[in-house]
């Protein structure tokens, strides 16, 4: 069984006040919110964090894992302080998506998945991220960066560094 985490003070009022937005009998519903609440606390969704869900909304752990799966935005193991998805679905492959990524795996040094040695960088691919229009797009944390040449990824890059 997983060792129970615990929320810090400030978090565990971010918590209460999500359940309470949630009549008595659809706590449950509360399972979105939380996880992301979880994910800003941990940096990713641990079966740790998933038991201390699990036991604030009175359901199984199981059950909050498979919500937790079922989303591609919450992280299942740690990642960098920046995490950096590539659109690669059609629209965006047809704008050059390929080369995007590409290009930042070079200047990072990093294949799919991977996280840099100093825990700046991950590097993923994602599904579309509903800027079809303005490809290839690039999902940095939570901002969206579109029309992405590498000219751009390589100030994106710069900024990054030194933020
Ligand atoms: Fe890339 Fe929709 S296909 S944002």
């Amino acid at each position: 069984m997983a060792t129970m985490l615990e929320f810090t003070d400030a978090a565990q009022e971010r918590a209460a006040e999500i359940l309470s937005r949630y009549p008595d009998e659809y706590k449950k519903s509360a399972v979105v919110p939380l996880l992301h609440l979880a994910q800003e606390e941990w940096g990713y969704i641990s079966p740790e964090a998933m038991a201390c869900i699990a036991e604030l909304i009175k359901c199984s752990p199981i059950k909050v894992a498979e919500i937790a799966t079922f989303y591609p935005m919450f992280n299942k193991e740690p990642v960098g302080e920046n995490v950096l998805s590539v659109c690669h679905t059609l629209p965006c492959a047809l704008t050059g998506c390929a080369g995007i990524f590409t290009h930042l795996s070079e200047k990072l040094g990093l294949k799919l998945g991977e996280t840099t040695e100093d825990g700046r960088f991950t590097l993923r691919k994602s599904e579309c991220l509903a800027a079809c229009d303005r490809g290839p797009v690039l999902l940095v944390n939570r901002r969206l960066h579109t029309h992405l040449t590498p000219e751009k990824i390589d100030d994106l890059l710069k900024q990054l560094q030194e933020g």
